[in-house]
């Protein structure tokens, strides 16, 4: 699939111009990049210490894209409508001197945002920089707002203090903020009204994200879902909400305000309300290989393209053919009860 074999797909000029778009009729126009696998927390639902422990054979460094070879893909991306750029891990903010990577992707014409998902424990010493570096925004993970359950979720015992400040930090830069909940039964589902009160005062939009079945480690099952209709409910209970439109095509949270004020949440609900019909993101590792959807079993090896001696029309044709055979629709399919075959990629491998 990866060698050219024909030159069926090989069409250049026009095409680049307009839309791609793939077959169920998505264009694209996010690319979600991992920069690193490694994380300095270990979330019960994404890196289990029992699996991702001091045996666990994280990518070597010389396997990981280089900045050069990340702003090369970044500029053929942004040529057939990349716009968004979502820099994630394991935790990002682990590779060294992400604020000059950004700094370059700044500089490509086409991209009109870029966005970090981060933790938020190293934001107190990088959020100034990576603002002046040109970072638009931030999402920030924070699993429940009480140590004691916080600090089993992170699975490193971390308290909640560092990520307050981190996210502070944040606001202190000027970074317009998000904060991200995974909702899991029996692992966090008491912190819903908490953590709705906490962000609320503060007035940071929080978003409460359904489990999903990311990955071959996090014991997922359905029993372990907190619906989006659940989390409305309860919190509509005690704070009354009102829906909202989204903000943009495909946004992946579905919005509401509070009744009286201005402070938003979002539900982000792919597993009982999926949104594959509006997915228009790509996603890239961090030694280099292209997925079409979060829950795919293999990708595009675009490191072996950068590395061999292929030009950039070549690298832009190739491409546009991945994303013409694009059909994934994983969260669709898993709702019709399609059965998957092969192992999905690591949350931390891909970045979410
Ligand atoms: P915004 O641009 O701020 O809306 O960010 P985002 O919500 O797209 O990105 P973020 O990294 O904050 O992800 C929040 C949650 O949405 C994570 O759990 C992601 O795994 C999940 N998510 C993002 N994109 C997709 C997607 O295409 N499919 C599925 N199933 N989940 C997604
Ligand atoms: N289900 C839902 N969200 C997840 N994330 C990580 N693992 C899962 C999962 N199994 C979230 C993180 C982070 C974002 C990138 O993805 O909490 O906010
Ligand atoms: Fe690290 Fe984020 Fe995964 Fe938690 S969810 S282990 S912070 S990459
Ligand atoms: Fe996109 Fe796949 Fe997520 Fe559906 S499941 S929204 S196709 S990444």
């Amino acid at each position: 699939m990866k060698k050219r074999t024909d030159n069926t797909y090989f069409r250049r000029g026009d095409r680049i111009e307009s839309h791609i778009i793939d077959r169920l009729g998505r264009p694209i126009k996010d690319l979600r990049i991992s920069v690193i696998d490694k994380c300095n927390f270990r979330c019960t639902y994404c890196m289990p210490a029992e699996i991702f422990g001091p045996d666990y054979s994280f990518l070597p460094k010389e396997e990981l894209l280089s900045f050069d070879e990340i702003i090369r893909l970044v500029r053929i991306f942004a040529r057939f409508g990349v716009e968004k750029i979502r820099l994630t891990g394991g935790e990002p903010l682990l590779r060294k001197d992400l604020d000059q990577l950004i700094r370059r992707i700044k500089e490509i014409d086409g991209i009109k945002d870029i966005a970090v998902t981060t933790n938020a424990v190293m934001l107190v010493k990088q959020a100034q920089k990576l603002k002046e570096a040109g970072l638009d925004r931030v999402n920030i993970s924070l699993d429940a707002i009480e140590d004691e359950v916080f600090q089993k979720t992170n699975g490193r015992g971390v308290k909640t203090k560092p990520v307050l400040e981190g996210i502070e930090a944040a606001r202190q830069a000027g970074l317009p903020i998000k904060i991200n909940m995974v909702v899991k039964n029996g692992m966090n589902e008491s912190q819903i009204l908490p953590m709705a009160r906490y962000f609320k005062e503060t007035g940071d939009t929080l978003r409460f994200i359904e489990f999903m079945e990311v990955g071959n480690h996090n014991g997922w099952n359905m029993d372990a879902v907190v619906s989006k209709k659940k989390i409305i409910e309860q919190i509509h209970e005690e704070m009354p909400l009102v829906a909202l439109d989204a903000n943009y095509y495909g946004e992946v949270a579905s919005r509401y305000r509070y009744e009286d004020g201005d402070a938003e949440i979002g539900i982000i609900s792919s597993v009982t309300e999926a949104f594959c019909s509006s997915c228009t993101r790509a996603r890239l590792s961090a030694d280099g290989q292209l997925y079409t959807c979060l829950f795919a079993t293999s990708g595009y090896d675009l490191r072996d393209f950068l590395r061999k001696d292929y030009s950039d029309e070549e690298m832009t044709d190739y491409l546009i053919h991945v994303w013409e055979g694009r059909a994934d629709q994983y969260s669709v399919d898993r709702a019709q009860g399609k059965p998957m075959k092969g192992n999905k990629i690591e949350m931390s491998y891909i970045g979410g």
